[in-house]
């Protein structure tokens, strides 16, 4: 496991619900951990994915009845509550009880399942328009991409670069200022707002208009926007760390208008416009030293993410 108590002890989404709709198992990777994720009823369980037989993956083996986890290798059972109770070669003999898997927290929120590896110190990251009834929301992603958390995070809250990787749709090349705007740490992380900008489609209608955006950061890990203009739309990040260079990004889009264009495909478009970017950055872990990088005035909001990184003592994905 990645020694960064930061991210050990934040929750971060590994599955969708769908996923595990038929049950499980299904192994997931987080912060250099094998899991495997299961479903009993409305429980979700992530576990080390390791039998303590013979160091066989459990994601390779079975649910039985919905109630316990069976290995591939040699049928040992694991129930609800980690321990062995069945090891088929001698059906009489009760495992002892050392025979029982290392378990982790997990559980569902916004239609994915959430796994903490240490305590899960600050809740599940929300977002007030995944619950207000006026906004549709569609959840977009995962996306895997070989590039640290924190770079991707950078990359959501960075608006200068639409004119450039997402130009006709967020940005316009003949458009390129950013006029002045505020960000600030808070004591729940980061918040940037007045971050105004022209864009040819913002709310995929096929109208351009210019938007205000409020950003902010809730966990190292997870952001948000709102964009505020003729409609509003908004979107929560968050991103997987699975390696320090090896992430997920997930990102539910709430709007408060009838999409006439299908959502989904459009941020599929949009996050393959910045794979290629976010794949090509070195060093390719960010770095918190603000010497190391040239900054501008429109750089704020990720000035104050690494100032904040920093502070708050995160390990993983930075330099
Ligand atoms: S390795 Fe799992 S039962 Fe033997
Ligand atoms: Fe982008």
């Amino acid at each position: 496991m990645i020694d960064d108590p930061v991210l050990v002890n934040d929750w971060h989404p590994v599955a969708s619900v769908d996923e595990l709709a038929s049950g499980g198992p299904r192994g997931a990777r987080l912060l250099g951990e094998d899991i495997v994720l299961w479903r009993s009823g409305s429980e979700y369980f992530a576990w080390r994915d390791l039998c303590v037989h013979r160091g066989t993956r459990l994601s390779l083996g079975k649910v039985i009845d919905g109630a316990a986890l069976e290995c591939p290798y040699h049928g040992w059972t694991y129930a609800r509550d980690g321990r062995c109770v069945l090891m088929p070669a001698h059906p009489e003999q009760t495992p002892p009880a050392k025979a029982c898997v290392d378990a982790y927290r997990a559980a569902a929120a916004h239609g994915v399942v959430w796994v903490t590896l240490g305590v899960g110190a600050s809740p599940i990251p929300s977002f007030e328009l995944l619950s207000d009834p006026a906004y549709h929301v569609l959840l977009a992603g995962p996306y895997r991409v070989q590039a640290s958390g924190p770079r991707v995070v950078e990359n959501f809250l960075d608006v200068g670069h639409f004119p450039f990787v997402h130009e006709g749709v967020l940005g316009d090349r003949s458009r390129p200022e950013i006029a002045d705007y505020e960000a600030e740490i808070t004591p729940s992380g980061v918040v940037a707002t007045g971050v105004k900008v022209f864009q040819p489609d913002p709310y995929a209608t096929g109208r351009g208009s210019t938007v205000t955006y409020t950003y902010r950061v809730h966990r190292p890990l997870s952001a948000s926007f709102i964009k505020h203009g003729e409609l509003s739309f908004g979107m929560l990040l968050s991103v997987t760390p699975h390696d320090a260079v090896d992430s997920s990004a997930w990102m539910w889009m709430a709007m408060n208008y009838e999409p006439d264009s299908p959502m989904i495909e459009f941020q599929d478009r949009i996050f393959a416009q910045d794979r290629p970017i976010l794949e090509s950055q070195r060093p390719e872990l960010l770095p918190l030293d603000l010497q190391a990088e040239l900054h501008l005035r429109s750089d704020r909001t990720a000035i104050a993410y690494r100032r904040w990184l920093r502070e708050i003592g995160m390990r993983t994905g930075v330099a």
